[in-house]
């Protein structure tokens, strides 16, 4: 297997922190508690989740089917029941804890709101109504490209209420983009913003709309927009909505849309080894049940915590842990704007500080950054309050795990690192805070009712702890994915084609199903597991997915670009960066043509993608390695990007002489 990261790195890592006893004596599962969790989840797989299912989420007509598998790898859950995710989220809080903030909001200027549950109610129930108003109805499908306000928040859940499927789209991603992904969903309405703020700067996002609209996107009948930043926008009447002029109009109560547990709460882009990002499908009952059943084990949520999930909610950890988990909790959720560096590296530490923030989630490269701006960010705020430290969306490199550690937990807060993907939905491997000793660099053990093993190439469970293998899962969980918009044989041939039929698979009338997650992982004598990075052609650029062909694609639109190969390479604040090997039709660029070109193609990149996608390194060749079949070498190609010694066998190569000049020597 192929994998990015370096396995001995995690394998000499033998440290553990166990949490402290003050920890441990407030914290709502301790290790009693959650290995009786375990076993009732051993014993009765079904039961559990159908008691946790009942526990969890509010329904208004009770489920008697737990899961539906006569169409496996299309499992149903809870199926004859129905609820509303933002009932769940807002309503049910409505007696108990109305007048408790649930959303604290700052902008990247410092400009500042708060929601209670009350005030959240209402304004999601009239931009619901806003909704309505403009045609959109149960089944219908909304994309959401805003900036990281309470308004995108309320936005997601307006949909919710009415039974329309949302797709949030980042607000990093470009006009081309956000085209594939209307067309894709046949989108009704577009909601976005004038634009919103982050690094310091206004992010153009109407303007980026109307390059989307301009290219295509023929089912948006109206753009609804946010005032944010106040800024000149181009506006069109005939097409062109004030989000907040209609939304002031209308009453603040909305009847929820109460919807089949199946019903698709949302769909999410997501990249692959293959062709165009992948709408990721997910369902209301199932969702809900993980995403608020995770919210309360890995974060210990209790009344009077501040939640802060530092994600966009272009990503599923926005969806799972700034919405809806946290909401359906009962939780109050933390929303912050823009970048952790404006104006300065303090900025996470003063938002914690000032918000009270008790629990703080966020991604490794974050973390590194910080680390690199220097312990004195930390050291000149009060963080008292914080009480749990999580890390998300990449393997966590054990130097940036103890300074986590050291320097924002004073050596004394637990840190969760959750493992999952916008496709399982919602947290499958993480420790559980007061219950599990943690390691630097692990994600330690699956979750409750969460069947996850190692496989080798056959789908044979690695039963040893000497080696990695192929991350599965082995029993269908609720928030899974429910499938690929608009793909079903993508759906079964990428996730479940690989272990079909596999001995550790779960038998259904349809065969045995394994679910493949695209990750090679390690587990350790102790059971804990080490996530290793993808085994597929996806690479992770400062925890975001992006797809290797996919920036390949791009590069290869450019007029001037005959053949193009990306690779990741290990960067020591993104994780991963982009290196691109570009071959040119006719002359290979060099000089200032070389340097002119490498900016041209980063900014065609941007254009084609977002700026997410940009390659760091762009190095021209002749040619490509390639076997004599005609197959690209790409570990050579690895080694190259990370300015290794080449030891690989290149006899093989079509063209061995390339080596030198793809290495940047010739
Ligand atoms: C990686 C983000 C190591 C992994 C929630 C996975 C991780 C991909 C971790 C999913 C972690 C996520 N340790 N790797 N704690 N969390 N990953 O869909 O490669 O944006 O397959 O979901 O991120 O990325 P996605």
């Amino acid at each position: 297997m192929s994998s990015n990261t370096n396995i001995q790195s995690v394998l000499t890592e033998n440290r553990a922190f166990a949490p402290s006893a003050e920890f441990v004596g407030q914290a709502q599962l301790n290790a009693d508690k959650l290995a009786a969790l375990h076993a009732a989840a051993q014993a009765d797989h079904l039961g559990f989740w159908a008691d946790l299912a009942r526990k969890e989420v509010a329904w208004q007509t009770p489920f008697t089917t737990v899961l539906d598998d006569a169409e496996a790898p299309n499992f149903k859950w809870f199926v004859d029941g129905r609820t509303n995710a933002s009932v769940n989220c807002l309503d049910r809080h409505l007696g108990a804890r109305g007048d408790q903030v649930a959303i604290r909001y700052e902008g990247e200027q410092g400009d500042t709101r708060t929601y209670t549950y009350k005030q959240l109610h209402a304004e999601v129930c009239k931009t619901a109504n806003a909704l309505k108003s403009l045609g959109v109805a149960k089944g219908d499908r909304v994309a959401i490209y805003m900036p990281m306000t309470a308004d995108a928040a309320i936005a997601m859940l307006a949909c919710a209420r009415i039974g329309a499927i949302h797709t949030v789209i980042f607000g990093g991603f470009s006009a081309s983009s956000i085209k594939d992904r209307v067309e894709d969903t046949q989108a009704k309405l577009l909601i976005t913003s004038d634009g919103g703020r982050r690094g310091g700067h206004i992010v153009e996002l109407k303007r980026t709309a109307d390059d989307a609209l301009a290219q295509g996107c023929a089912t948006i009948e109206k753009v609804l927009m946010f005032r944010r930043t106040g800024h000149d926008v181009p506006f069109n009447p005939a097409r062109d909505v004030w989000a907040n002029a209609l939304i002031e109009q209308q009453s603040t109560e909305c009847e929820p849309e109460w919807v089949e547990s199946e019903h698709p709460l949302f769909l999410l882009y997501t990249s692959g080894s293959t062709g165009k990002p992948k709408g990721i499908q997910h369902s209301t009952g199932g969702y809900m049940v993980g995403a608020t059943a995770t919210s309360k084990w890995v974060f210990d949520l209790r009344q009077g915590d501040v939640f802060w999930c530092t994600a966009d909610v272009g990503w599923v950890t926005g969806h799972s842990y700034v919405v809806y988990g946290p909401l359906s909790a009962g939780s109050t959720v933390m929303m912050y704007e823009g970048t952790p560096m404006v104006p300065d590296a303090g900025r996470f530490w003063k938002i914690c500080q000032d918000h009270g923030v008790t629990i703080f989630y966020t991604a490794p490269t974050a973390i590194r950054a910080l680390m690199k701006a220097g312990d004195q960010w930390p050291g000149q705020y009060d963080l008292s309050k914080l009480r749990l430290l999580g890390s998300v969306g990449e393997p966590i490199n054990p130097e940036a795990w103890m300074w986590y550690h050291r320097v924002v937990g004073k050596e004394k807060l637990p840190i969760v690192d959750t493992w999952w993907q916008t496709e399982t939905g919602t947290i499958m491997i993480s420790p559980i805070p007061g219950a599990i000793a943690t390691k630097p660099g692990s994600c330690t053990k699956p979750l409750p009712g969460i069947a996850v093993d190692i496989v080798d190439e056959g789908g044979n469970r690695i039963e040893g702890n000497d080696q990695g293998g192929y991350l599965v899962v082995t029993k269908p969980w609720p928030s899974m994915l429910r499938g690929i918009w608009g793909n079903p044989e993508r759906f079964v041939s990428t996730y479940w084609g690989q272990f079909k039929d596999a001995p550790a698979g779960y038998a259904t009338p349809t065969g045995k199903w394994t679910y493949l997650a695209g990750d090679g992982a390690h587990r350790d004598t102790d059971g804990y597991y080490w996530i290793m990075g993808r085994t597929d052609d996806v690479l992770n650029v400062s925890g975001h997915r992006l797809g290797t062909m996919e920036i390949e694609s791009a590069l290869v639109s450019h007029p001037r670009v005959a053949e193009a190969a990306v690779v990741g390479r290990p960067h020591e604040v993104k994780g991963e960066s982009v290196f691109a090997f570009v071959i040119c039709n006719g002359e290979r660029p060099t000089g200032a043509d070389a340097e002119a070109f490498t900016k041209e193609l980063r900014e065609h990149v941007a254009r084609e993608i977002g700026a997410l996608a940009k390659p760091d390194d762009i190095r021209f060749a002749d040619n490509l390695p390639k076997t004599r079949s005609g197959k690209i070498m790409r570990r050579l190609l690895r080694s190259i990007a990370k300015g290794e010694v080449i030891t690989q066998d290149t006899s093989t190569l079509e063209n061995p002489g390339i080596v030198d000049q793809l290495a940047g020597k010739a």
